[in-house]
């Protein structure tokens, strides 16, 4: 198992390229269950979770390939797939696979969408809260089909096919906005989502449907309308760049100090960071190449902070935001509004010295004028990469074990702050 071993005290100078969107990668990649022909996503993210859900397609029969590096690609770009689910071959997505990865469970709306049947495990992922999955399957049994819980599997039919349906989520959720629009394309006649999620990735996903001949209406507004085909057909699609790796890289900017630019990152997809970012003293600067933070010689202000739906702040920013507001001349405030219990990083973060005490579903974090280095834990995918920020302004070495959780999401992280000055390595841990 690997681990990380970070002296901290460094500014940060350079250019880091942004990475296409994990949260967007994973949905198209699921949308080829949707269509026989070809999909081909470009500027997909080298992850562990892209990895193991083109394992989990091509368990459905997806055939997949990978074009190979070409003359004149920059060292870190993103690659292109090529998805093709001519035949499903299978409609069970086994334990094994889905309980490692959350996002894998929404392939039951396709997989009901095109074969009128699907049996799916219910899911695990990040130990962020319950994560229950009812508005997923309240969807998909507004859409018409039957739905039985067994033995940990949800077992889904329609075999006449799904309907149109209006589906009304009693609470934004993305991975219910996902599999609502991923059935509703096939489905006959007329659906409408209402308190759709409004998350660029939900954008994303439907610009592909639209692309591969869906009728969709809406996206990234709380309403979306589709009007399903009998259909659909294959298409090329480039994923949008992530937004949470571009706050995470603005954030560790705006705690070391210094000159970066985030190259291909767009400021529209993270405004209510970028704000609270420039709030706590940084200065971010959009450009064409992407967005560049730069923080010199001012300190670090305190600012409240409370996660919401898109546009709000987003709640895979909470933890990294969070490492920057320990070092504030001041006390602050973060608010977990999305998800209960998502404060695991809050006892590593206190190993580096930082002053942090839980209220309910806020943090109240008094700034300290240094962290100290200090050997520390990943817990889930965001919480992690809030202690590579801690460690990078801490004095001495910090050494971050369990690093698998960064490498599900955040594609050449050492690599990518080694080339700005970071003094970052990955090391093996022996057994
Ligand atoms: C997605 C993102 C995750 C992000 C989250 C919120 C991916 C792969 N993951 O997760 O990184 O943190 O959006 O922006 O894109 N809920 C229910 N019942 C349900 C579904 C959700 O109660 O059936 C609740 C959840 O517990 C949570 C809230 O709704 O409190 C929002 O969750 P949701 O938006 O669905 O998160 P995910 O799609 O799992």
């Amino acid at each position: 198992m690997d681990r990380i071993r970070i002296v901290g005290g460094k500014e940060l100078h350079g250019t880091i390229p942004i990475s296409g969107a994990k949260n967007a990668a994973l949905p198209l990649m699921i949308a080829a269950l949707l269509t026989p022909e070809t999909l081909t996503l470009e500027n997909v993210p080298r992850l562990v979770d892209v990895r193991l859900l083109m394992r989990i397609l091509s368990n459905h029969g997806v055939d997949y390939a990978i074009d190979g590096k070409r003359p004149g690609d920059a060292p870190i770009a993103g690659q292109t797939l090529h998805l093709s689910a001519k035949n499903i071959v299978d409609t069970t997505a086994p334990y094994e696979l889905v309980s490692r990865m959350r996002a894998s469970f929404w392939v039951l709306g396709p997989l009901v969408a095109r074969m009128g049947q699907a049996k799916v495990s219910l899911p695990g992922g990040c130990a962020i809260g319950t994560r229950p999955v009812d508005f997923l399957l309240m969807a998909m049994e507004k859409l018409g089909a039957s739905i039985d819980i067994e033995g940990g599997y949800v077992l889904a039919s329609a075999p006449k096919g799904l309907r149109g349906a209006e589906i009304n989520f009693p609470k934004v959720t993305v991975g219910g906005t996902h599999t609502a629009l991923m059935a509703a394309v096939l489905a006959k006649g007329h659906s409408l989502i209402r308190n759709a999620a409004r998350e660029p990735e939900v954008t994303d996903l439907a610009n592909c449907l639209i692309a591969m001949g869906a009728k969709i209406k809406g996206a990234g507004t709380s309403e979306i309308e589709i009007e399903g085909v009998s259909g659909l057909g294959g298409a090329r699609y480039e994923v949008l760049p992530d937004r949470i790796e571009t706050g995470t890289f603005a954030i560790a900017a705006a705690m070391t100090g210094g000159d970066v630019m985030l190259e291909r990152a767009r400021p529209e997809l993270l405004q209510s960071a970028l704000d609270m970012i420039e709030k706590a003293g940084a200065r971010v600067t959009s450009t064409n190449e992407g967005i560049r933070v730069t923080r010199n010689g001012s300190g670090i202000s305190p600012v409240d902070v409370e996660t919401a739906p898109f546009p709000g702040f987003p709640t895979d920013l909470q933890a990294q935001f969070m490492a920057l507001m320990t070092r504030a001349r001041g006390t602050s405030r973060m608010t977990e509004t999305i998800f209960e219990n998502r404060f695991m990083h809050v006892a590593e973060l206190s190993r580096f010295g930082a002053h942090i005490r839980l209220e309910d579903d806020s943090a109240i974090i008094e700034g300290v004028e240094r962290l100290k280095g200090a050997p520390v834990m990943a817990t889930d995918l965001r919480a992690s990469v809030s202690l590579v920020i801690a460690a990078l302004a801490a004095e001495g070495e910090s050494m971050i074990h369990r690093v698998y959780h960064l490498d599900r999401g955040f594609e050449q992280l050492e690599q990518k702050l080694g080339a700005c000055g970071a003094i970052v390595e990955r090391v093996s841990e022996p057994g």
